[in-house]
C-alpha cells in the first residue's frame, strides 16, 4: 500500500519524507488556507515546493466548477511540475474534466467520493485515484471501511486500473484496516503513519535490552 500525507505543511511533509516511506502528497483548499497559503501565485509555488521535497504524486485541486474552469486550472497546475496530479471534484464537470486529463495522459484524483457508484463513474472517466473519505462517512455513522471494501470489489470485477485512495483517513487503525482491505493507497495525517510504530511491548523489550546491555558492559 502506498502512504501519502494529507497535509500542505512543508515540515510535516520532510518528517514523512525522511522517514522513508512515503510515496506521495495530497492538498485541498481547507489544508492551503490553514497554512496560509493564499493568493494565486503562492499557492502555485507552494505546490511546486512539496513537490520538491516529495519523491511522487502531489494532488493538486482545482477551484473551478465548471468544465472549461477546471481544463484552464488542471493544465496550469499541470504545468508547474511532473509529479502534480490534477484534484477533481466528483460532479459531472469534474468527470468530464477527469476524462479529458486521463484521455491526454494526465494524472488524475477524483475526489470527494462518498458511494459505490461514484467510484464506478470516476474508474469509467479513467481517473488515476479515486479518493472516498473515509472519516467523513464515519463521522456521520456510516460505515467509511465497508465503502471502501464496496469499491474494491467493483474494480475488481472489471480489473479497473482506478486506485483506491483512501482519503480523510484519521487514525492508525484506519490505515491498518485499509490496508486488510487492500486499499491501494491511503492519505492521512502525519500521526497516522508515525502511530504505526507504536506498541509497548516494542518501549519494554528494547528497555530491557538496553538495560541488560549495560549490566554487561560495566
Ligand atoms: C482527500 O484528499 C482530502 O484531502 C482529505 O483526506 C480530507 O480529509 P478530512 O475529512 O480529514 O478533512
Amino acid at each position: 500500500m502506498k502512504f501519502f500525507i494529507d497535509t500542505a505543511n512543508l515540515n510535516e511533509i520532510k518528517e514523512a519524507q525522511g522517514l522513508g516511506v512515503l510515496d506521495g502528497v495530497t492538498t485541498n483548499p481547507t489544508l492551503m488556507a490553514k497554512e496560509g497559503i493564499t493568493g494565486k501565485n503562492n499557492i502555485l509555488k507552494h505546490y511546486v515546493d512539496i513537490c520538491n521535497i516529495v519523491d511522487g504524486d502531489v494532488s493538486a485541486e482545482v477551484i473551478a466548477t465548471d468544465y472549461d474552469g477546471m481544463i484552464r486550472e488542471g493544465e496550469e497546475l499541470v504545468d508547474l511540475h511532473e509529479q502534480i496530479v490534477v484534484k477533481l471534484p466528483m460532479t459531472k464537470e469534474g468527470i468530464k474534466a477527469c476524462k479529458y486529463f486521463s484521455d491526454k495522459g494526465v494524472k488524475t484524483n477524483v475526489t470527494l467520493v462518498f458511494s459505490a457508484g461514484q467510484a464506478l463513474l470516476a474508474a469509467k472517466a479513467g481517473a488515476t485515484y479515486v479518493s472516498p473519505f473515509l472519516g467523513r462517512l464515519d463521522d456521520i455513522s456510516t460505515d467509511g471501511l465497508a465503502l471502501i471494501q464496496e469499491i474494491r470489489d467493483i474494480y475488481d470485477n472489471y480489473d479497473y486500473e482506478t486506485q483506491i485512495l483512501a482519503a480523510s483517513v484519521r487514525h492508525t487503525m484506519h490505515v491498518v484496516n485499509c490496508a486488510k482491505i487492500g486499499a491501494d493507497v491511503m492519505t492521512g495525517p502525519l500521526s497516522s503513519i508515525l502511530g504505526l510504530l507504536k506498541h509497548p511491548l516494542t518501549d519494554i523489550g528494547l528497555a530491557q535490552f538496553l538495560a541488560d546491555h549495560a549490566k554487561g558492559n560495566k
